[in-house]
This record gives C-alpha cells, structure tokens and sequence, in this order.
C-alpha cells in the first residue's frame, strides 16, 4: 500500500476544487526526481483552465506549474542532486508531476538549486514567469523572436528600444529583467503608476503609468521617450485587441518584433500580408520538445544568474491554509486583485 499525501484536484471540467488523499508519487524512474513540494506559486492559468475548461481532457486533474522543495527521492542516472536539495523547476501537466499537492516527479534536467538568498517562496515565482519572458524574448520562432537562443551574456542592443505593456505581471518582470540583461538601451513599461521605482529596479528606463496614460496615447509618448527603434514590443496584457495593436503601431517596421503572453487578435501584419514585423505568440512551457535544448541551457545558467543578482524573484504573498488556500488565490486573480505580486501557498501546511 503505497503512502498518501494530499493534492488539490480539480474534480471535473469547469468543476469544483476539492483537497484530497492520493498516492504519494515514489520510486523515482532513471533521469528523475521526487521532490517534497514547500512552496508553489499560482497563475492565471489555473484559474482560467477551471473557469473556461481549456487543456485538460481527462479528469480529476492537479494543477500548479511552480514548484519549490527538498529532493525527496533520485532516479537512476541523476548527477548533481542529492536527497535534501533545495530545487525549484516547471511542473509538467500530468498530476504525478503537478504544483498543488505535497510531493511531485521531474526531469532532473529542468531543475535548478535554489540560490543561497532565496525562500522556497521566491524561488516558486520564478519558473513558469521566467520561461514565458525568456522563450518569448530569446529562443528562435516558434516559440519566440530569436533576440539570445543560446542565453549569452555577450548580446547588446543597446541601441534600440523595448517596450513592456503590463510590466508589473509576473511575466513582464521578468521581460524586463531579460532585456536588461541583453542591453537594452531603452526598456520602457506600461504598468500602475505605483510599481514604478520597483520597475526601474528591475531594469526599466521609463515608466508609463497605464491609470494616468490611455493606450490610445502610448505611441506619442512612447515616441517622447526615445529616438532609438523600438525594435521589441512584449504584450503581457490578456486578450486584449487594443493593446496588441497599439503595440504592434508603436513597433519598427525595420525588423520589429512583437511576443504576445495571450492568443493574437492582430490581423496579418499590415493587413495585407507585407508586413516586416514579426509577431508570436509564446507558450510558456519549458518542457515542450521544441523548447527542450533552450530549458536546459536555462536550467544551468539560472542558479548562478540569481546569485550573481542578474535575476531577482517577484515579490511574494504568503497565502494560509496549505493546498486549501489556493482557491480564494484564484478567486482574487480573477477579480484582477492582486497587483505586483506572486501568490505562494505551502502544501505541507495542509491541514
Ligand atoms: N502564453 C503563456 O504561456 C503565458 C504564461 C504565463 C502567463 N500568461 C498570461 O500572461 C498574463 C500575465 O500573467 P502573470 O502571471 O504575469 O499575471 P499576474 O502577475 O497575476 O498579473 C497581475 C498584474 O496584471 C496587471 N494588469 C492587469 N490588467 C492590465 C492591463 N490592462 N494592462 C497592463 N497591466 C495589467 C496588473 O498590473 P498593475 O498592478 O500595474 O495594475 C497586475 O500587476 C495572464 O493573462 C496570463 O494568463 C501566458
């Protein structure tokens, strides 16, 4: 009889959350990992599965994509981890290797320590923010507008320009950081007025506050702001068809490349198909095949850029409860409550 643990499932498609016993994923297959789950974070994601019946076919199912924790257990053939090792990795969409339960499996080639200055908290809001940021911005298309595939510290472009609408997310600090890293001699971001000196901490030039300028107006500031080409428009907002083409307007028809966090609503380009302009939607999945050889690159590189400060986490909120906090969580990002934040829960706090 294998041993129990609890998971948050979600019962059935568009169904309810419910806290429950299931096996305790053991034994680990060759190349693996069980980790014993501190801290994971909470997406939009989640939400937007339960509420709209998107991704999963066969029910119950475990979400969460983040996860901080101990290595509990190693596979045949892992070199470099050991039983006790603080990790943090993606979570993959199958429930043995999901967030919301208390011990999950994972490739070890997609794990990293957690750097020596990180909480399992800060450490969970990193993976599935960081892959969208970096495979938008570095990998080649498809999954991304090609600007540093093999994530060098070398590239410099420091003489264009970047723009970030909805800097504050989860995902556009990390956009902002990344194209720091690259040199970016202009990083400006479209976010509430009040996360601004956070933004320029992170890397960003110029702030526009979103509550004080409308979209129709960001191009003639924006212009005010730089003379250099803004050669990258990173889209963080959801669905929305007017940032998208108000970003994609502001983009250089030389070569400018646009990443969109949600599904493009833009027509071809220019409308007639002669566009310049390249845009892409990113999948924010670092353990998709095509990803593959980009995730590994990261997943080395990433302890070391945390430690040497290139990379800081987002800001954290605690939530109580264990694995039976996550709800209301959800609840407050789709109510669009939380601002500037990643919200963590702690599965062994399960009660
Ligand atoms: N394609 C993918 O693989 C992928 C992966 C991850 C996330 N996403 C999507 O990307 C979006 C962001 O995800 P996240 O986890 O980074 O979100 P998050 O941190 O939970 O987003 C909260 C932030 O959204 C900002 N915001 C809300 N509406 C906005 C608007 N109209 N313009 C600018 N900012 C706005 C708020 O900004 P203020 O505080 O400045 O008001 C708030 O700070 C979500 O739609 C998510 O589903 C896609």
């Amino acid at each position: 009889m294998p041993s129990e643990q609890k998971a948050l499932f979600l019962e059935s498609k568009q169904g309810r959350f419910v806290v429950s016993s299931t096996p305790k994923p053991t034994s680990p297959p060759a190349g693996e990992l069980i980790v014993k789950i501190q801290a994971t974070a909470l997406n939009p994601a989640d939400w937007k599965i339960q509420a709209f019946g998107v991704i999963y076919e066969k029910y119950p199912v475990i979400l969460g994509y983040d996860i901080a924790g101990d290595v509990e257990e190693v596979g045949e053939g892992v070199v470099g981890f050991q039983k006790g090792d603080r990790v943090f990795f993606q979570a993959d969409f199958l429930n043995e290797y999901a967030g919301f339960q208390q011990y999950a499996r994972v490739r070890a080639d997609f794990v990293a320590h957690i750097p020596k200055q990180l909480s399992y908290s800060q450490a969970a809001s990193i993976p599935l923010g960081m892959a969208t940021a970096a495979l938008g911005l570095y990998v080649n298309q498809p999954s991304g507008i090609g600007l540093n595939p093999l994530f060098e510290s070398s590239k410099d472009y420091s003489g264009q320009a970047a723009l970030v609408i909805g800097g504050s997310t989860s995902v556009g600090q990390y956009v902002i950081q990344l194209l720091r890293y690259i040199k970016f001699g202009h990083i400006i971001t479209y976010a509430s007025g009040h996360h601004s000196e956070y933004l320029k901490s992170l890397g960003a030039t110029h702030c526009i506050d979103r509550k004080q300028v409308p979209l129709t107006q960001l191009p003639e500031v924006v212009k005010k702001l730089t003379a250099k080409p803004v050669k990258v428009v990173y889209d963080v907002t959801s669905e929305d068809i007017e940032s998208q083409s108000v970003g994609y307007g502001i983009l250089t028809d030389d070569d400018g490349r646009m990443v969109l966090a949600a599904e493009s609503k833009l027509q071809d380009g220019d409308g007639n198909g002669n566009s310049k302009k390249t845009v892409v939607r990113v999948f924010g999945f670092i353990l998709l095949p095509v990803n593959d050889e980009f995730g590994k690159i990261m997943y080395k590189k990433l302890n070391k850029l945390i430690e040497d400060g290139h990379l800081v986490p987002n800001r954290v909120e605690d939530l109580p409860n264990g694995l039976g906090g996550i709800v209301d969580g959800l609840e407050r990002s789709k109510k669009d409550q939380v601002s500037g934040v990643k919200l963590i829960a702690h599965p062994q706090d399960t009660s």
